[in-house]
């Protein structure tokens, strides 16, 4: 039986989203139905609509989701009716040669769900990231489903499901952070906070929050930023060096996603140091540095995607962290919204008033 319900797509390149109706079928082998309860309006969202990542339009937008399984396909196991889940948009495969030598979280042989979610006229829907969590329903693999404890919030379960967990992996998993570090982030939107919160529950002993806009710079300090540097006010590589007795940081993250911003990452870390770059860039940005510098300076420059997580690893930890008052995700949580209401959040992310709007079903 498929089921009709409301969700959020983008019909063209450009134009507004719209509210419609969505038409979900029964999971198959290997799928399961979920309930939605809470999404996050993510930056990447607005990406698809813009036709910054594909054109194959129309979208079902959405995909920092949790919500509860409603069925699963014959031959699930391991995932029931009733299990309260977050979804992820890298199900691992455990057969490429990532995953059989040791590494999923570099698996990028994604099993998500095949396209099968459509409009009531028949038109079939390409969900964002293989999701598609802007609706009351929506049809994924079922390894895209993480059990993690009830007891939490489904607005702030969600967001580990892509920004939060991206900047807490690059700080514990990417940057591998340790007790006494000093560390530096570029770029202090949910993905920068979550790296300093990340950088924080590792032990770092500074952690010093750089961004253009000052608002940004006090959320910086509740999520545990030691020190701020507006870099349009003084050079943020000279700030970060005389915040470090002239060395420079042990680990410099990225996330913003511009070359400058990664020069500047390059130069702010100490000798042998690690950059680690989060933000995403354009396909059109090129990066230009002396390689003797490259060299010279040693270390390592990384990049990380979706934070190097293992959401079976991460999910249900980071949910227990939170639930023992260890982690604060709920200060990523700037407002609760409808469906309705999420071009209008788009809106707001543009004018950065918000770390993330959140969308409760
Ligand atoms: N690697 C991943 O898996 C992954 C996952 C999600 C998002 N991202 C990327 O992470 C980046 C950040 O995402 P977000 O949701 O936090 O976005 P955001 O827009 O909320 O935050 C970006 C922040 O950077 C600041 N900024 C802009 N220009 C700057 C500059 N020149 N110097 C210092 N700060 C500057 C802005 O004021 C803002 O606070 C984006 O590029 C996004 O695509 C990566
Ligand atoms: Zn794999
Ligand atoms: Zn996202």
């Amino acid at each position: 039986m498929a089921h009709e319900v409301k969700g959020i797509i983008a019909r063209s390149k450009g134009a507004p989203v719209e509210v419609t109706t969505v038409v979900v079928p029964d999971p198959g082998p290997g799928e399961a139905l979920v309930d939605i309860q809470a999404c996050g309006v993510c930056h990447t969202d607005l990406h698809y609509r813009e036709g910054g990542i594909g054109e194959d339009f129309p979208y079902l937008l959405g995909h920092e989701a949790a919500g509860v399984v409603e069925a699963v396909g014959p031959d699930v196991t391991g995932l029931a009716p009733g299990d309260f889940v977050i979804l992820n948009w890298r199900a691992v495969c455990g057969q490429c040669r990532a995953c059989l030598r040791g590494r999923p979280w570099y698996c990028f042989a994604t099993h998500n769900a095949t396209q099968k979610m459509t409009l009531t006229d028949g038109t079939l829907l390409s969900p964002a990231l293989g999701i598609g969590a802007f609706a009351e329903k929506t049809l994924v693999a079922a390894g895209q489903c993480t059990k993690v404890n009830p007891a939490i919030e489904p607005a702030v379960a969600g967001l580990l499901g892509c920004g939060v967990m991206a900047g807490l992996g690059a700080a514990l998993n990417t940057a591998g952070i340790t007790r006494g570090d000093s560390v530096a982030v570029i770029g202090c939107g949910g993905v920068g906070d979550a790296a300093i919160l990340g950088a924080g529950l590792a032990g770092a002993r500074k952690i010093i929050a750089v961004d253009v806009d000052d608002r940004k710079l006090e959320w910086a300090r509740q999520f545990g930023a030691t020190d701020t540097i507006n870099s349009t006010v003084g050079d943020p590589v000279e700030e970060i060096r005389k915040l470090t007795d002239g060395n420079g940081a042990d680990v410099v993250i990225e996330a913003v996603g511009r070359p400058e911003t990664y020069r500047q990452a390059f130069y702010a870390r100490d000798l042998a140091g690690t950059v680690v770059l989060v933000g995403v860039p354009t396909p059109q940005m090129q990066l230009d540095l002396p390689l003797l510098d490259v060299f010279g300076r040693g270390g390592a420059l990384k990049s990380s995607w979706y934070g190097d997580c293992l959401p079976t690893r991460d999910f249900p930890m980071l949910v227990d962290l939170h639930l023992q008052h260890r982690l604060p995700l709920d200060k990523f949580v700037s407002e609760t919204i409808s469906l309705d209401a999420v071009e209008e959040a788009f809106a707001k992310m543009h004018r950065g008033e918000v770390l993330r709007s959140v969308v409760v079903l």
